[in-house]
């Protein structure tokens, strides 16, 4: 029994990027500090995401800033970061044989294509990740991702000079045409992955008891992750996987608390996943459980490997 776990293959492969696992972090959440950063290194999960980072060191916004509940989470963070210089530094540093995701999230197409710049001098940093999606920016009212000419200027730019594997966070889409213009528009550059999604801007949590907002930012709205999330990140990543180039890879990320979860999103066609939530709920040994978890589901199912069922969601 143990023998057949053993041999279940959950590796994957982001183009030439090798995963051991196909699980990792996703951007945001316990991933920020040297102490945070290292205790991703030495876990199990199948990569490292970096907090997205700024130029310079951001406080971030007023807390309380996160909340969570049974079933999701609400946060309005303001992408607080020590900064790139920090996040470059620690790479530098540390050796490692896991790939590292740099997430950047400059705030206008000039302070991007600067961190870009500085980031592609970087030997170790396997991919950079660009988060198009952050919901929280209170002076910044737009979300890149949502703006397809700033999509299409920034690739337009970007290639010009970046050598590194590049992908895009992006929000979640609540149209299909959305997707297909976005598709259309990422397709004719070389961009080697999309994750989907962010959390769903412009939420609203309340306290009954109190009857309060549950965060301090902009009067309490924030992105919603979690659990309540997942059918539309199952959305997202299975319209991108059919609009998208096939050499685009997705990374899924929206809801994933379980096993199963992890098979829900490999089936709608994403390559690997990320664990943003339930990792803050539950630590670093999230990524034991969950890869214990799909092993399991697997093994019931009769599948050996992700390659099995990747992409193969039926339709009526
Ligand atoms: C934040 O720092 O506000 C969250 C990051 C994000 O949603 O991209």
């Amino acid at each position: 029994m143990k023998e057949i776990i053993n041999k279940i293959d959950i590796s994957t492969k982001i183009k030439n990027i090798k995963l051991s696992s196909c699980i990792m972090n996703a951007s945001g959440a316990l991933c920020s500090t040297e102490k945070e950063l290292s205790d991703l290194l030495d876990s199990s999960s199948g990569a490292l995401v970096t907090k997205s980072c700024t130029s310079d060191l951001r406080n971030g916004n007023p807390k309380p800033r996160y909340f969570e509940w049974n079933v999701g989470s609400i946060n309005s963070m303001g992408l607080p970061n020590l900064g790139i210089d920090f996040y470059i530094n620690f790479l530098k540093r540390k050796k490692t044989n896991k790939p590292v995701f740099l997430s950047i999230s400059g705030f206008s197409l000039k302070e991007n294509l600067y961190l870009i710049k500085k980031a592609n001098l970087i030997e170790n940093i396997s991919a950079l990740e660009i988060n198009f999606s952050c919901p929280n920016i209170l002076n910044r009212k737009k979300i890149f991702g949502y703006d397809s000419l700033y999509v299409y200027k920034f690739l337009k730019n970007v290639f010009k000079f970046n050598k590194k594997p590049l992908g895009i966070k992006l929000p979640p889409y609540f149209n299909e045409i959305h997707i297909k213009n976005i598709s259309s528009i990422i397709n004719r550059y070389p961009v080697m992955f999309v994750t989907c999604v962010n959390s769903i801007p412009n939420g609203l949590y309340i306290n009954s008891d109190t009857e309060s907002v549950v965060i301090r930012p902009n009067n309490g709205f924030g992105g919603i992750g979690g659990e309540i999330i997942k059918p539309f990140g199952l959305a997202n990543v299975s319209k991108f996987f059919s609009f998208l180039r096939k050499d685009i890879y997705i990374i899924g990320c929206g809801g994933i608390s379980s096993g199963k979860d992890i098979f829900d999103y490999i089936l709608c066609g994403a390559s690997a996943v990320q664990i943003g939530t339930q990792f803050i709920k539950e630590g670093i040994s999230v990524f034991d459980r969950l890869k214990k978890e799909l092993k399991n589901f697997l093994k019931k199912k009769n599948y050996f490997s992700i390659k099995n069922f990747f992409g193969n969601l039926k339709k009526f």
